[in-house]
């Protein structure tokens, strides 16, 4: 079974991925961040947003999820030493218990409504800050990479 299940989103300050579930995500600045470090591993998405993508992402295999997927099963078929979860919010929320890591990319916007990072009941969980990268150093836009404890 994959080793490490990460995480990847660009958020609001106040904690959205997107003002509503069809939405194409086009204001996210790391980009070219997100290629890099998913670049060659499984990434994981719900429906929604698989429907929002323009093309499949190349060089990764995707995982597409739907309400009657068991996230620990389909986690347990792969052998990557990685995978991302890519979101939408659904998805974060149904992969919760299994995150070890949560690479954040908080962005200077406020949507007031819209699809929180977890859109769903999940328990708590405590992070410890692996590190950060500057995506955008005048915009002050950073990734903070989290372990789950
Ligand atoms: N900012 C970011 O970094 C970022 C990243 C990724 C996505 N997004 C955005 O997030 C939005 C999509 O998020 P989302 O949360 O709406 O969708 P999602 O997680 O992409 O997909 C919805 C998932 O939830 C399932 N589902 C639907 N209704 C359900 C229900 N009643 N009970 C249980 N499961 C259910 C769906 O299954 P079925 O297929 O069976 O319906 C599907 O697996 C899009 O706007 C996308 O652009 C933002």
């Amino acid at each position: 079974m994959v080793k490490d299940v990460i995480l990847i989103a660009a958020v609001t300050v106040d904690g959205f991925i997107a003002r509503h579930s069809h939405e194409k995500i086009r204001w996210s600045k790391d980009l070219k961040l997100f290629k890099e470090q998913t670049m060659g591993f499984p990434v994981i998405m719900g429906s929604n947003t698989y429907n929002t993508l323009a093309k499949e992402l190349d060089g990764r295999k995707t995982i597409k999820i739907h309400r009657q997927d068991d996230p620990g099963a389909t986690l347990e078929q792969i052998n990557t030493e990685r995978c991302f979860i890519i979101g939408g919010g659904k998805t974060f929320a149904s992969f919760s218990p299994y995150l070890t890591h949560l690479y954040i990319t908080p962005h200077p916007l406020v949507f007031g409504v819209g699809v929180p990072l977890f859109d769903g009941k999940i328990n708590e969980l405590n992070l410890s800050l692996d590190r950060y990268i500057i995506v955008n150093h005048k915009e002050g836009i950073i990734q903070y990479q989290y372990k789950v404890l």
